[in-house]
């Protein structure tokens, strides 16, 4: 701010004095003519707006992406359409569970959330950073949050509720090996990759489609903290990767990852030995190599955080032509729930706040008015379609190639080729190295101490199944009777359940 700028009221009227209250005498009280504090305290009342029910606390930065491949063979989005082609980003990153002040070194997936401001609208990609989710169907996403929020008796984090929900949910066992292995607590928000986690849609000019999944490997390098390093940090700087993201970007020390992108034509995807659409399973590297696709540099810090970050909205639904979704259930779900939860939180016309803008296509239709419409509304224009008066037309080239589908409506459990375990297992038994496990089977230990035994047998029976040795390990670590978990192992999960009830 300059020294000389007027202090004004919110309408632009000079204010002659900010640190006295207007009053009846020296010692009188205050007079209900002080439109200054009362337009000032009436402001200050409603500062708050609802924080986000899960990503609350987060950071974020501007950037860009930059195309180092020829991938118009598999898409015609504009902002994919050249080598060395640049588009403006806005980045957020954060933790899920915790509330808008709570620790950045918390155990918890990270979200991962790109704005691509494109010539042909907003692309949003809202990934985290891990490349599975806890659970592969919307209805159960509700439920699974509040195992991750506040007891609703004692107002506190409850390991129970966690590991009860997991025990009960055996698809969940690919990202709980994730989250409880050291990359549950990154070290900063730069040191660590982002994923879609779900698969998407490509498709080309010619109409031709293929399902791909994103991966941004860092450029910084993956680097985690240990449980004991992360639980230190949450006490000595909880906004330790807010603060480092920050710094880096204030230094010149601009952040970068590498787009890798997995690519499945529909004919590979029909042979294929995993459900693609189910965001429990990644595509092994092996049998889908991936290709390297473009660079994401941040570097430019906001300058209001409750302008440019509080009130960036991301939304899977956010598309452009060349890019469509898949039936992954859970992204079906999220294309609802993203919209919803930005019209609660801030407004009918969120669009406008200039962080979600569209900024190299404006927005034209005949959507109108509405809280806090502040641009002018369509002006003189048509507000109907279709009218003979010139307003915006359908382009009639943006829409999806056909895809074939058929069933029958019905509420389908996933069938498809699809062991809940093998991947984890992997995991467990050729991806970590010795420490990776050690730590593993610690940090799982130290949450799970305090959860009653029924839940803690048939949480173990899930791990056996995923690998002997740990299933034995954490087992053993809780002391429970190794009889028990490998008779729980050997039943089917109803069995399990039914064996391990909960007094
Ligand atoms: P690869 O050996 O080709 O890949 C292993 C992957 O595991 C690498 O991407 C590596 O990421 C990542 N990784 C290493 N340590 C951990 C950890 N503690 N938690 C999560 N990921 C880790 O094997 P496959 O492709 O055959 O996959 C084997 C297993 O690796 C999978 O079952 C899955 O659990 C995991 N994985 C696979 C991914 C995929 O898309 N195929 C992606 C991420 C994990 P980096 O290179 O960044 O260090
Ligand atoms: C944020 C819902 C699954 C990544 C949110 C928000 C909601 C939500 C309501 C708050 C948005 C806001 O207030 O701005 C859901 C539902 C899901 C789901 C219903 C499943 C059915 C996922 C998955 C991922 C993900 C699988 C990652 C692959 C994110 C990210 C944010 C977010 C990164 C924060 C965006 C930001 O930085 O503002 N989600 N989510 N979500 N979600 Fe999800």
């Amino acid at each position: 701010m300059t020294k000389d700028k007027k202090l004004t009221s919110a309408f632009g009227s000079p204010v002659g004095n900010d640190l006295n209250t207007l009053t009846a005498g020296g010692r009188g009280p205050t007079l209900m003519q002080d439109v200054h504090l009362l337009e000032k305290l009436a402001h200050f009342d409603r500062e708050r707006i609802p924080e986000r029910v899960v990503h609350a606390k987060g950071a974020g930065a501007y950037g860009y992406f930059e195309v180092t491949a020829d991938v118009t063979k598999y898409t015609k989005a504009a902002f994919l359409s050249k080598v060395g082609k640049k588009t403006d980003v806005f980045a957020r990153f954060s933790t899920v569970g915790g509330e808008k002040g709570s620790a950045d070194a918390e155990r918890d997936p990270r979200g991962f959330a790109l704005k691509f401001y494109t010539e042909e609208g907003n692309y949003d990609m809202t990934g985290n950073n891990t490349p599975v989710f806890f659970i592969r169907d919307p209805l159960k996403f509700p439920d699974f949050i509040h195992t991750q929020k506040r007891d609703p008796a004692t107002n506190l984090k409850s390991p129970t509720m966690a590991w009860d929900f997991w025990s009960l949910t055996p698809e969940s066992m690919h990202q709980v090996t994730i989250l409880f292995s050291d990359r549950g607590t990154p070290a900063t928000y730069r040191n660590m990759n982002g994923y879609s986690s779900h698969t998407y849609k490509w498709y080309n000019d010619k109409g031709e489609y293929y399902w791909v999944q994103y991966h941004f490997k860092t450029d910084q390098g993956i680097k985690n903290l240990t449980g004991p390093e992360a639980a230190e940090m949450c006490g000595k700087d909880p906004d330790h990767a807010t603060r480092d993201l920050y710094d880096a970007i204030e230094a010149g020390d601009y952040p970068s990852w590498t787009l890798e992108m997995q690519i499945l034509s529909p004919e590979q995807a029909k042979d294929f030995g995993w459900d693609i659409f189910d965001i429990t399973k990644v595509w092994p590297h092996k049998e889908v190599p991936p290709i390297t696709v473009g660079k994401l540099v941040l570097d430019r810090n906001p300058e209001n955080y409750f302008a440019e970050v509080e009130q960036a909205a991301f939304n899977p639904s956010n598309l452009v032509p060349g890019i469509g979704v898949s039936p992954d259930k859970m992204l079906q779900g999220r294309l609802f729930s993203y919209h919803d939860t930005h019209l609660h939180r801030l407004g009918p016309n969120y669009h406008l706040i200039p962080v979600n803008q569209p900024k190299l296509a404006p927005e034209n239709n005949y959507q109108r008015d509405g809280n806090m419409r502040v641009d002018n509304n369509g002006g003189g224009g048509p507000n109907y379609w279709p009218n003979s008066f010139h307003g915006p037309v359908p382009d009639g080239v943006s829409n999806e190639p056909e895809i074939p589908l058929d069933g029958v409506g019905a509420r389908h459990e996933y069938t498809h080729p699809n062991d809940d375990f093998v991947q984890p297992g992997t995991l467990y038994s050729v991806v970590m190295t010795d420490q990776d496990r050690t730590n593993l089977v610690n940090n799982i230990l130290g949450s799970m101490k305090s959860v009653p035994q029924p839940i803690q047998l048939r949480q173990c029976a899930l791990f056996y199944l995923t690998h002997k040795e740990y299933g034995t390990r954490v087992a053993e670590g809780l002391g429970l009777d190794m009889d028990e978990v490998e008779r729980l192992a050997a039943m089917t999960q109803e069995e399990r359940v039914a064996a391990t009830p909960v007094k």
